[in-house]
């Protein structure tokens, strides 16, 4: 059994990736090449957005769409506590001031209650994060901002295609709600290149404009540089394999889905506690609470169950940040990097083998 198996996952893609990848070499345009164009179109599409723009990987898209809102220097933004570290990097490389709030109790994402308490008259963003496929409840926290210029964007590295019901029956899909979607396409990513990658969604134009030129040294046509830019455009390798993978994401997501359904009707076991996930949860990992992580990793180990951890420090306790939060507290992040522990949710695994992570799961004592 394998934590996660892309060789397996994407196999039946290769050969066709292979004959437009001989296409490419033929053509040569490889810097913003037409494939990164259709993969823009395609990923736009499917988030339910007007546009998206490929940029180098995900840390950059958070700095791209932070960059495009112009704010004054060290404006706060409101951050969760529980995150990658490449959410309050890329606040902190835009200039502008991290500020932390916990998550909700037993759930992976921000707490709205919580936003709220930390709002100033300085607060201009709030980043929210659809940890591990959870999404936040971002219409629930739009109606409680109401009438407050709090911009929100939304880093959804870990959400490609997870919905939020926050806002009703139908849903709205993640990416498509903030003034600006944020997308890292990491290997390990639900939607995951074969190298470094990232995308930002929006419906607005003027943004989308700017970011077109930021990605690209400040410059939408060659040699006219119009403003100070940087280079992280998305590799048209990288878009042509993305394209080919798109095709799957639904069904993967929807694999996920089953595993994690199966997981949460058959571990029962007192010493382990499941977290709490909506119905539009992509289950990007799956991840359960332990009192003794050191105990329980061993276990797993000794019974063959790999297993990994997201992760298991909160931000403030990262050595490059922590002396911006001293004494503060974050107990709900901090105990879930704590005791949290990822089991295995590879889309292709069998239902015999995830009845047998439950099984051994359960019989852990
Ligand atoms: C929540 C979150 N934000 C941002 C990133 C950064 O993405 P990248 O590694 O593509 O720079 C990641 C990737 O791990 C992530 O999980």
């Amino acid at each position: 059994m394998k934590f996660f198996d892309i060789y397996n996952q994407d196999k039946k893609l290769h050969q066709e990736i292979l004959n437009n990848l001989k296409l490419l070499f033929k053509k040569t345009d490889f810097i913003l090449g037409s494939s990164v164009e259709k993969f823009e179109k395609k990923f736009a599409n499917y988030c339910n957005t007007k546009y998206a723009i490929g940029c180098a990987n995900g840390t950059d898209a958070i700095y791209l769409a932070l960059k495009s809102l112009n704010l004054k220097k060290n404006s706060e933004v409101i951050m969760p506590a529980m995150t990658y570290c490449s959410t309050i990097f890329s606040i902190i490389r835009a200039g502008l001031k991290p500020v932390l709030v916990d998550i909700e109790k037993n759930s992976p994402v921000i707490s709205n209650e919580k936003i709220i308490k930390k709002i100033t008259n300085k607060t201009k963003v709030v980043l929210l994060v659809h940890l591990y496929g959870e999404s936040c409840r971002y219409y629930k926290l739009k109606k409680m901002l109401e009438r407050k210029k709090i911009v929100i964007l939304e880093d959804a590295s870990q959400a490609h295609g997870a919905f939020d019901y926050s806002s009703g029956k139908k849903g709205k899909k993640v990416g498509s709600q903030g003034e600006l979607g944020c997308f890292s396409l990491y290997p390990g990513k639900n939607l995951g290149a074969y190298g470094d990658a990232g995308i930002i969604t929006t419906n607005n134009k003027k943004k989308y404009e700017y970011l077109k030129k930021i990605r690209n040294l400040g410059s939408k046509k060659k040699y006219y540089h119009d403003i100070i830019g940087v280079n992280s455009r998305l590799d048209t390798i990288q878009a042509l394999i993305l394209s080919k993978k798109l095709n799957n994401l639904d069904k993967y997501n929807l694999n996920r889905k089953k595993i994690a359904d199966i997981y949460n009707k058959n571990i029962n076991n007192y010493k382990i506690q499941k977290l709490k996930y909506s119905k539009g949860c992509v289950f990007h990992q799956y991840v359960l609470v332990v009192s003794d992580i050191k105990k329980f990793s061993e276990y797993l180990t000794s019974q063959k169950i790999p297993f990994s951890r997201h992760y298991p420090f909160p931000i403030h306790k990262l050595k490059a940040v922590k002396k911006l939060f001293l004494k503060q507290k974050f107990p709900n992040s901090e105990n879930l990097a704590k005791n949290g522990i990822s089991i295995p949710i590879d889309p292709l695994m069998k239902k015999r083998d995830v009845l047998e992570v439950c099984k051994k799961i359960n019989n852990f004592k």
